[in-house]
């Protein structure tokens, strides 16, 4: 396990300390507990689908998911997937390890990457066909990885559609994303020719503009998901602490004044026209 880990990890260029510290989880009663993790991780490899989390402890959690990384990157072998997306799609576990942890990007976006359930694809990333509000549709993310180049974008979706209509599914043709970058009041804030409001213009909004309510339920306190959103992933921060940021860019100006107005961003959802 620990040399697996450890390997994977390299691969992976992961910082050490994150590793040390999950690697002093492992006990001879905690390795077994890892193991059977992994095992069921495993078996859900070449699915996405939700594995359940016996312990809520991030360093067990890292180390499940990492020492997955073997069988998935053979089932990406055995399925003959380019070389390129397995890279890329196992490479979105280091900037999400480093930059955010496990808990805060969330464990089952990282146990959906590791058993190959959303394939980074040129700039985007996507899963295979589902059920959307929007009829059977790709699933569509958009990593950290440099700007939104529309170009880049394009490339993306066609790229896409050749690899799922290769792998066997040729008749679903729609995207859908569900993000705070298709908040529509960014429009007030940006210049039309960013990329942002460029991605967004892509997309046919499928569902309201209060969908995204206070996640009063959840315990936000009248805030919404699309607050936290662009706290966690344009802040790096919890949405609480953000009146002490000071703006670097016309985006989080924008973001802190929405928010210091009183108003809040949502996440919304759109079908790609
Ligand atoms: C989506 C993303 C790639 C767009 O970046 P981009 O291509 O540079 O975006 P735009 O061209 O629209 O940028 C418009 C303005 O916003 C700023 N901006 C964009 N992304 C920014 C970011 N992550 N942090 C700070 N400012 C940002 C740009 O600097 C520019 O402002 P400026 O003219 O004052 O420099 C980027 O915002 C990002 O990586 N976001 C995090 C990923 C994310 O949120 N994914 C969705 C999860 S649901």
């Amino acid at each position: 396990m620990r040399d697996t880990v450890l390997s994977v990890a390299g691969d992976l260029g992961l910082p050490a300390a994150l590793v040390t510290d999950a690697l002093g989880y492992l006990t001879p009663e905690t390795e077994p507990l890892v193991a059977a993790q992994v095992a069921a991780l495993e078996a859900a490899v070449g699915t996405g689908r939700d594995v359940p989390w016996p312990i809520d402890d991030e360093r067990f959690q890292l180390l499940a998911l990492l020492g997955t990384v073997p069988a998935a990157r053979a089932w990406f072998t055995a399925q003959r997937i380019d070389d390129g997306i397995a890279r890329d799609s196992l490479a979105d576990l280091t900037p999400k390890l480093r930059d955010y942890g496990v808990a805060a990007t969330g464990v089952d976006w990282l146990a959906k990457v590791v058993t190959c359930g959303v394939f980074t694809i040129g700039r985007l990333q996507f899963e295979p066909a589902a059920p959307s509000p929007a009829g059977r549709a790709f699933n569509t993310h958009i990593p950290e990885s440099g700007p939104l180049d529309p170009a880049a974008c394009d490339a993306s979706f066609a790229r896409a559609l050749a690899f799922f209509g290769a792998r066997g599914d040729s008749t679903t043709r729609a995207f859908v994303c569900s993000s705070w970058l298709l908040d529509d009041q960014l429009a007030a804030y940006l210049p039309a020719e960013s990329n942002i409001l460029n991605f967004q213009r892509r997309f046919t909004l499928v569902d309201s503009e209060t969908s995204d309510a206070p996640a009063r339920l959840e315990g936000l306190d009248g805030t919404t998901h699309g607050d936290h959103a662009v706290a966690k992933f344009i802040f790096r921060r919890p949405l609480a602490e953000l009146s002490a940021v000071e703006p670097r860019s016309t985006l989080e100006r924008a973001l802190l004044e929405h928010l210091a107005s009183g108003r809040h961003w949502r996440e919304r959802t759109g079908v790609l026209r």
